[in-house]
């Protein structure tokens, strides 16, 4: 257990490394215990950051969508861009006990567009 953390807490790090010269998302925290620092944020990207903080924290860390983003590769290998999120987050809402509805997905896609934008700037 103990080992599988510092595993994951190091390809964090690398990710978070490797992503730092283009990526302009600034996160706070490592691990399951990162966020986005959404200060800069205009207020609807705000508050979809609330509901995705809630509905995509329920099977795995933020980190794995952040570190997504800013690396524009899912884990599993497959490129992450603009044009897959609809399909990502479909992908998302069919797991069982997803417990988020159709239009949570919605929004959680904008925010995703938005800060798919920012982490390439
Ligand atoms: C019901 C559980 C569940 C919920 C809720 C969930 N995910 Fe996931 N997510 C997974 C699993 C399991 C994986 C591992 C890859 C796979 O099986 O598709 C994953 C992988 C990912 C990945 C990496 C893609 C990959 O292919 O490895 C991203 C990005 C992601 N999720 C984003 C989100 C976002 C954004 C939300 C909220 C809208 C969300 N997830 C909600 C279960 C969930």
């Amino acid at each position: 257990m103990e080992r599988k953390l510092i595993t994951l807490l190091f390809t964090a790090i690398i990710l978070a490394w490797a992503g730092s010269a283009s990526a302009e998302l600034k996160t706070t925290g490592s691990g399951a215990d990162m966020q986005v620092d959404i200060s800069g944020f205009p207020p609807n990207m705000k508050s979809a950051y609330g509901l995705f903080k809630v509905k995509c924290a329920k099977c795995h860390g933020l980190d794995r969508t952040i570190t997504t983003l800013q690396s524009g590769m899912a884990p599993s290998g497959s490129v992450f861009d603009i044009a897959s999120i609809d399909a990502y987050g479909a992908k998302m809402l069919r797991k069982p006990d997803a417990e988020m509805s159709k239009q949570d997905v919605k929004t959680v896609n904008e925010l995703m567009r938005y800060m798919l934008d920012e982490a390439a700037k």
